[in-house]
């Protein structure tokens, strides 16, 4: 019997092999085994809305759910740049999951968008790491405020689709830790979920599941995580190898048969039982807390659920272009403007990607009746068919409605089909013939407004010159509908940041030859240089920069000041409203450390605020930075260093929009990297005491060491290589070397 004392050790020291080995798989596809005194969890798909089954199973978003409300998924919460609401939303999500009886959320979803072309990229927040880390942490706080678990997921370096359960992600060491990792480590030190979900892929070459590099030495060791490892769904190759690594739960259930082989191999003598006692212990604690939490007679206000999935979804409406037409921006709309509405998707929304995070929502508002129910009769038509069929009926009806109006409100956007988990995109394009109506409905008026639905990335070059107003909608999840009319209307001053860059063309796109890789492999190439860091060292001219989004206000930016202690910068900015709308602006802070001995993008993002400005008011905005975000992995000391000297701080309106520069210079970390006999004449030269030494044994070392041409000649030489060239120095004097170096 437990009791609110009992610990999970003192279970698991009750327990038999075999319901130790029971509990480290799923009892279904979505709960863990109970055993004596352990009671079964329920987890649940994550991330943006509960997906409970309560019928058939399964992992794909085919069957049935229960009716939840569906949040904005990720694309669009990434936009918003507001970690309070994305905990907002996430409490809300904690409560549903609670009256719905379910323990753990499987979400959020954290994996950098490094190519645009990912068929997941609508459940995945940005292609830079920390605002994935920051927002990410903000949603694990938000549900696990709720008493209802999180499961951070996929871990890692999971971004494609294409080939998932197969292909390796060969990745160096920097860009892992610098971009695919960072997220990660954020949200496991801030927010600690209970859970992380491992990847299908392979990392250089060794699958996620059974990866002990990834699931111990990392997440455990290094970034202190004390919870559950739990496998995606079907991504346990070898359960041995796993329980070795470190995963602990693999879901879904498999009849027993992966913890048949558990017992087997610990009667073998294969597996250390205490192996099996680690992961059970973890188990249990979950199971406790879980069950402790639980609290079944929540219940949540549906409408109240609804408007707050209304304000996210405005929050991160992201308006691309508002080009003044004969003087005047067309939007907001002007109040009493006659308006022709276009677009099936204005009548029939998209709203959320298909697969495992796909969600039955509680109900769904079209842009078409909320826009109706704003400004009184507007006229309508649908344009084209949601299945791509070209209908030259409806492109005329749509040139004659437009033509009759003063403004037309163009709904474009991705079809249905073309994103989902389980495959990638082929291309950037808008459908054929939504392109061809653009072009009608131009001709036919030019005042066009247009309101994307998209969850990747869509190409705007060659539409952005000839369309005055662009309203990038995202999937805004089942509200999208009415947030989108409370941004056009101008109920709402959109405040939406880019979360990721939209390039002139695919071919611009830093993964673009690197994707999605053949035979098994993946490189990734590009390195460090992902997103935003990609356009900017290369210089390439972008169609929207990341952190790009306009207002229906102005603000003046004024007094940019950075200071710094051990603990990091603290950047503070005056903003006015000098405008006439209340709205939100988005600061952030990029760095870059000029002359750095080390390859970096030229801008990098440390730091962002939201603040909410009255019309006149002024405001100044704090934005720290941590010390640690300004820290590159040093390969040689397998660590993360702040390299000392000057960094230019950028207080930005986007990657491409710097509003002042201030430069600091930070004493930052020391960096010695021990001698030893591969270490170079020039390495050697640096350290005074080891150049003596150099100097002293080998003969013409003055003269080497004082001559620069001679020097740079000779300079990469390693010492240890200097007897293969008969220059008399031997394993001892090398050794001498290195022991001064290291004084
Ligand atoms: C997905 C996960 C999901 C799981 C359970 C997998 O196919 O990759 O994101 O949580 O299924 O539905």
């Amino acid at each position: 019997m437990t009791t609110p004392d009992t610990t999970a050790d003192d279970v698991v020291a009750g327990l038999t092999l075999e319901q130790k080995a029971a509990l480290a798989s799923g009892a279904t596809v979505w709960r863990t085994e109970a055993v004596p005194g352990v009671p079964s969890i329920l987890v649940t798909d994550g991330p943006h809305g509960l997906r409970l089954q309560q019928g058939a199973a399964d992992h794909l978003g085919l069957g049935a759910s229960q009716p939840a409300t569906c949040f904005p998924p990720a694309v669009a919460l990434g936009s918003s740049f507001d970690p309070d609401l994305v905990e907002r939303v996430g409490a809300a999500l904690g409560a549903e999951a609670q009256s719905l009886g379910v323990q753990v959320l499987l979400g959020p979803g954290i994996n950098i968008k490094r190519s645009l072309l990912c068929g997941r990229n609508f459940e995945y927040l940005s292609e830079d790491p920390l605002v994935s880390g920051v927002l990410g942490a903000a949603m694990v706080r938000g549900v696990q405020s709720q008493g209802v678990g999180t499961s951070l997921k996929h871990f890692a370096a999971n971004n494609q689709e294409a080939d998932r359960f197969r292909v390796s992600a060969d990745v160096d060491e920097r860009p892992l830790r610098e971009i695919y990792l960072r997220a990660f480590e954020r949200v496991v030190r801030d927010a600690a979920p209970w859970t992380v979900m491992c990847s299908y892929n392979r990392i250089n070459g060794l699958h996620a599941s059974r990866n002990p590099w990834l699931l111990s030495e990392v997440l455990r060791d290094e970034w202190g995580f004390d919870g559950v490892v739990v496998s995606d769904w079907g991504a346990v190759v070898d359960r041995v190898d796993s329980a070795v690594a470190g995963l602990d739960l693999e879901m879904p259930g498999n009849q027993g048969r992966s913890d048949a082989e558990l017992v087997a191999a610990v009667r073998a003598g294969t597996l250390d039982e205490g192996v099996l006692d680690l992961m059970a212990t973890r188990l249990v604690a979950l199971a406790l807390r879980a069950t402790e939490a639980a609290r079944p007679d929540t219940t949540y206000d549906v409408d109240v659920h609804h408007a707050l999935a209304r304000e996210a979804a405005a929050a991160s409406v992201v308006l691309l272009q508002n080009a003044p037409y004969d003087g005047t921006p067309l939007l907001p709309l002007r109040p009493g403007a006659s308006v022709a509405v276009v677009g099936e998707l204005a009548r029939t929304p998209r709203f959320q990607g298909a697969g495992s995070s796909q969600v039955e929502p509680t109900r769904v508002d079209d842009a078409l009746t909320s826009l109706r129910a704003a400004t009184g009769e507007v006229g309508f038509a649908p344009g084209y068919r949601l299945d791509g069929e070209p209908d030259a009926d409806l492109v005329t009806a749509a040139t004659e409605a437009a033509a009759a109006a003063e403004v037309v409100i163009l709904f474009l956007g991705l079809p249905a089909g073309q994103e989902s988990e389980g495959f990638d995109r082929d291309h950037l394009e808008l459908p054929a013939d939504q392109l061809a109506l653009l072009d009608a409905v131009l001709e036919a008026n030019p005042r066009v407004v247009v309101v994307l639905s998209n969850g990747g990335v869509v190409r705007l070059s060659g539409l952005a010159d000839r369309v005055p107003a662009i309203v990038e909608g995202w999937l805004l999840g089942q509200a999208g509908g009415a947030a989108v009319a409370d941004v056009l209307v101008g109920a709402i001053n959109p405040s939406g940041r880019l979360a990721e860059t939209i390039p002139v063309r695919l071919l611009d796109s830093p993964a673009a030859l690197d994707f999605p890789g053949e035979h098994g492999h993946v490189r990734y190439g590009e390195g460090l240089h992902v997103g935003y860091r990609w356009y900017d060292a290369r210089e390439l001219d972008v169609s929207f920069p990341f952190g790009h989004g306009l207002s229906y206000t102005t603000f003046d930016w004024a007094d940019a000041k950075v200071s710094s202690d051990d603990t990091g910068l603290t950047v503070t900015v005056t903003l006015t409203n000098t405008g006439t709308r209340a709205g939100a602006e988005v600061v952030q802070v990029y760095a870059a450390r000029p002359g750095s001995a080390v390859v970096r993008a030229p801008r990098e993002l440390v730091g962002f605020g939201k603040v909410h400005l009255e019309p006149g008011e002024s405001r100044e905005l704090t934005v720290p930075v941590r010390r640690e975000d300004l820290a590159y992995w040093d390969v040689r000391l397998t660590r993360w260093v702040v390299e000392p000297g000057p960094y230019d701080v950028h207080v930005a309106a986007s990657s491409r929009n710097v509003r002042a520069t201030v430069s600091v210079d930070l004493a930052g970390d020391e960096i010695v990297v021990p001698l030893h006999a591969q270490s170079t004449i020039a390495e050697v030269v640096e350290r005074p005491a080891a150049a003596a030494v150099l100097a002293e044994r080998l003969g013409f070392a003055d003269g080497l060491l004082s001559d620069p041409v001679a020097l740079r000649a000779m300079g990469t030489l390693p010492i240890g290589r200097l007897g293969a060239f008969s220059l008399g120095l031997t394993a001892a004097d090398v050794d001498a070397i290195v022991a001064a170096g290291a004084q």
